[in-house]
Parts: C-alpha cells; structure tokens; sequence
C-alpha cells in the first residue's frame, strides 16, 4: 500500500537546523529555532515549573485517565490568565475550555468544531502566518484564504489592506487573529486597531479565530490580552486557542487549550460537549503532566510570582536585544532603518534581506536563518550581537 507515496521534502527549518549542526566553525549563530533562547543558548526549565513539578511528582497517586476536557483547574486558571478575573464573558458562563495537546491541537480541535459547526467552512489567516498554520488546518479539512498583513516593504501592518479584505467578508466567515508577538512578523496590532477590529467584526458577523501562543511575551499579560478580552466583551462567538509552551517553557509537555466564547450558557454547554467529543474522536485524552504543572503555578499564590517574574523576564529579555540590534546595526549603517525590529514584538522579525544575503550569512559568516529572513530574537545575545551586526551589514 505505502508504495504509493513519495518521501517528502525536507521541513525547511530542519532542512536550516541540519546546516548549522554540521558546521563546524566554532563561532556559528542560530537564529533559525523556534524557542526561547538564554544568553547561553539554553531553553531552560523555568523555577517555577520545576518546583511545581516537584510538588506534583510528592503527591500525585495515580496515573489513572484525567478526562477527555483535561485537567479541569487547568482549564479554569487558563480562562482567568486568557480573560482576566472579572471577565463578563466569564461571569455569565459563556466561555468552556477543554485541554489539548500544545497549541496545536488545541488548533486542530478548533478546526474540527468549526467544519462540525459549518460542514466546508473556511478561515482567513494572514500573509504571513505561522507556517504550520496551513498544513494544520488544511489537514482538518478546513479551506484556507489568505488575508493582507505584513507589509514588507515599510515593515508595518497593512491596516487598510486588511480592514478592506474583512469588510468585503460575509457574516459568519471566521478569521484567524494572532493574540499578540505575531509569527513570523512580530507586528502587533495596536489598540485602537483591536478596537476598529472588534467594531468591523461585530458589524459584519465576523467570528474572530484567536491563536494566542506567546501570552505575556509582548508587552506583559493584560497587555497582550486586550485583544482577546476586548473581543470576547464585544462579540458573541469567539474563539481562543493557548500555547503553554512558550511563556512556560513547556514545550515538550504539549500544554495548550481551546476555549469558545459562546452566545450564551446553553451554547456554551454545547460547545463543550462537541469539542469534548471531537478531542475524544482525535486523541481521547491530552496528557496531563504540563498542564498539572500550569494549574499547579497559577493555583498557587506563591509559584504564580515566581512565574509573572520569569515570564517578565523573557519578555524583558527579549525587548532588550531587539532594541540593541536596532543599536548595532544603527552604528554601522545609516542608510538601512532597522528601528522597525524594535517596535516589533514576540520572537520573531523579519530583517527584510534577499535570499542571497541570507545565504552569504550563512556560508561566508556562520549566521544561520530560514528563507524568509525571519529571526529569532532569543538567539541574539550580549556576546554575539557584535558579530550578528557586522556580517548583516556586510551581506547589505
Ligand atoms: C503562532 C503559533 N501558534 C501555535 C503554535 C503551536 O505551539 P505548540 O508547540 O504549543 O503546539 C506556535 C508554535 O510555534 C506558534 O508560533
């Protein structure tokens, strides 16, 4: 039977990762990976997560099934996290949550109750998005359209673009929005452009499809929030998917969620029966150690500290080294504006070079990073920014 098919390309990120494994000059960069990155090149194990998991392993007696939603403190500390507290959408029990497997499978989950929902239904996500967020979805069954984002040229957010594609949209198309720190661009939208969102959508029936994998990585976790929380107050349906991998450094645990915003109480227990049952048709279960580790965090007054302070680092981190490689790039060139990577957010920016530059980066000057130019910001530190900075301006 398996004669049939053909031994696919190499993903080309790995295709990138083999390269830089073989290289062997001792003083060769990575920018290409997709987690967050130390000064010293390590994604570590958060305090946090350790001590939670030291608390968990001392009391946990049993491996027996969980539930086919998860881990049910889970769901309710990630819904406080997502929407605040006080959320109204929460008080008038409009919002159910089942854990899935990573953010991806809280994707895939999504996808499977929109099409149950809506049988060809199809999504709008944005040029660019997350590479994985076409095989992924397309997988499911979905039909994907691409709507206006990043434009590369001026290195900001085509607003107009993107307000003309949605206003020509029908009532109840769904569109994917990145909670915030969006991949692979970094350019976040601003408030007021969530609040001329929320208007358009709720005017038009649009129903907002919000993957939210960096939380509290941008600005801090209200602020990457507003969009979420603005749009589950103002709209009927929504809906949320988390990643716990990158904010807790969990990513080979598989931690995530999809939450439904629904119209009401009673649509809300519909909505969770369905993406109960479409998770139980896919997977059955997610595993539980991650998000026993998350609910275990954010229960605890004392470990939630820890973890607002380790995730604020990150995030500190992060907005440092961008603005100290606008800095370097600035001393060494004048005509070129990088200023933009500074406003962007998250781990990604685009630098906006060729094809070829990135190649000569990487074979005259062991700066490794894929195709499109997109780079990890982790992977710049205080000791290789020098370098990073000097072999860009050579390439420009
Ligand atoms: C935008 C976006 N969504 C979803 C995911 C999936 O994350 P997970 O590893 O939790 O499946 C990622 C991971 O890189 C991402 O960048």
């Amino acid at each position: 039977m398996f004669e049939t098919l053909e031994e696919l390309p190499q993903d080309a990120i790995l295709g990138i990762m083999t390269l830089f494994r073989e290289d062997q000059d001792p003083g060769k960069i990575d920018l290409s990976v997709g987690v967050y990155q130390d000064e010293d090149g390590n994604t570590p194990i958060l305090d946090s997560v350790r001590r939670a998991e030291q608390q968990i392993i001392a009391s946990q007696n049993t491996k027996s099934y969980v539930a086919i939603a998860g881990n049910a403190g889970f769901n309710a500390q990630m819904e406080t996290l997502m929407f605040g507290a006080d959320h109204p959408a929460l008080r008038d029990g409009r919002v159910s949550t089942v854990q899935s497997p990573g953010g991806s499978g809280g994707l895939c989950v999504a996808a499977h109750l929109f099409l149950r929902a809506k049988p060809g239904a199809r999504v709008w996500i944005s040029d660019p998005s997350w590479p994985n967020h076409s095989p992924l979805l397309k997988l499911a069954g979905l039909t994907l359209e691409q709507y206006p984002y990043y434009d590369r040229e001026k290195h900001r957010i085509d607003f107009d673009a993107m307000l003309a594609t949605f206003e020509k949209l029908d009532s109840g198309e769904i569109v994917l929005l990145h909670g915030c720190c969006h991949n692979p661009s970094g350019a976040d939208l601003s408030r007021d452009q969530w609040d001329a969102l929320a208007e358009l959508f709720e005017r038009r029936g649009l129903i907002p499809f919000i993957d939210f994998a960096y939380l509290g990585l941008g600005d801090g976790i209200d602020e990457d929030a507003y969009g979420v929380r603005l749009m589950a107050e103002r709209l009927p349906e929504v809906v949320v998917v988390s990643s716990c991998s990158k904010n807790f450094g969990l990513y080979r645990e598989r931690v995530g969620s999809v939450s439904i915003v629904s119209t009401g109480k009673t649509a809300a227990k519909i909505a969770l029966s369905n993406a109960s049952n479409v998770a139980r048709g896919i997977y059955s279960m997610p595993p539980d150690h991650g998000a026993a580790i998350v609910a275990e965090i954010l229960s605890n007054e004392k470990l939630r500290t820890l973890w607002h302070g380790e995730v604020g680092a990150m995030r500190n981190r992060l907005n440092l080294l961008r603005q100290l490689l606008v800095d370097k790039l600035a001393e060494r060139h004048q005509e070129r504006d990088f200023s933009f990577i500074a406003r962007e957010r998250g781990m990604f920016s685009f630098l906006g070079i060729s094809r070829e530059q990135i190649v000569r980066l990487r074979e005259e000057f062991h700066v490794y990073m894929v195709e499109s130019s997109r780079i990890n910001i982790a992977g710049v530190n205080q000791s290789n920014a020098d370098t990073i900075a000097d072999a860009i301006v050579a390439v420009l």
